[in-house]
């Protein structure tokens, strides 16, 4: 569900992941802390592998989304940052099954937010950003296969 297979994030998927997120955004700190938990208690396991405390990694991750969301219809112009940031999750010992699960964290916490407006379209142009977000960094990460 989480692999794009090479298909582009539409100009109308890209509006409406903008116009989501715009909307989430005064709630942004409380928003990214509920995806960690969420994300913790679906994989408990993932946990041990963040050591900054949780208050200054959130923050991370905001700033990180919010960039990539601003640039989703020129995705190509961060390639070499998010190229870099998946070699660095390489040594926080991530592996490319937990983009599946981070997704997973991610769709539960919009919708928990979004409520009424997490319309079918809303939710299918979030999983299409997302699966080509976690694309590009899972092929710059260079896993093999098993
Ligand atoms: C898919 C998009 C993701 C984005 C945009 C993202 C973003 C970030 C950012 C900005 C940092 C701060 C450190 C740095 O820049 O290197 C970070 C750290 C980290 N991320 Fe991610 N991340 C993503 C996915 C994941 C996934 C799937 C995992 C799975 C466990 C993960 C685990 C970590 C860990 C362990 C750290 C290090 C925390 C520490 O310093 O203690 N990330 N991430």
């Amino acid at each position: 569900m989480w692999f794009s297979g090479g298909v582009e994030v539409t100009p109308e998927q890209i509006r409406l992941v903008q116009a989501s997120f715009d909307r989430l955004r005064p709630q942004g700190a409380s928003i990214v802390s509920g995806f960690y938990c969420r994300f913790f208690e679906l994989s408990p396991t993932l946990r041990p592998l963040f050591r900054t405390p949780l208050p200054a990694q959130e923050l991370r991750l905001l700033e990180a989304l919010s960039a990539v969301i601003s640039m989703l219809s020129n995705l190509q112009m961060l390639l070499p940052e998010l190229e870099a940031l998946a070699k660095r999750h390489v040594t926080y010992g991530v592996s490319a099954a937990h983009y599946h699960a981070a997704g997973d964290a991610l769709l539960w916490t919009l919708e928990r937010h979004l409520g009424e407006a997490f319309t079918p379209a809303v939710r299918s142009s979030w999983i299409a950003a997302y699966a080509t977000l976690s694309d590009i960094m899972i092929a710059s990460a260079e896993y093999r296969a098993a």
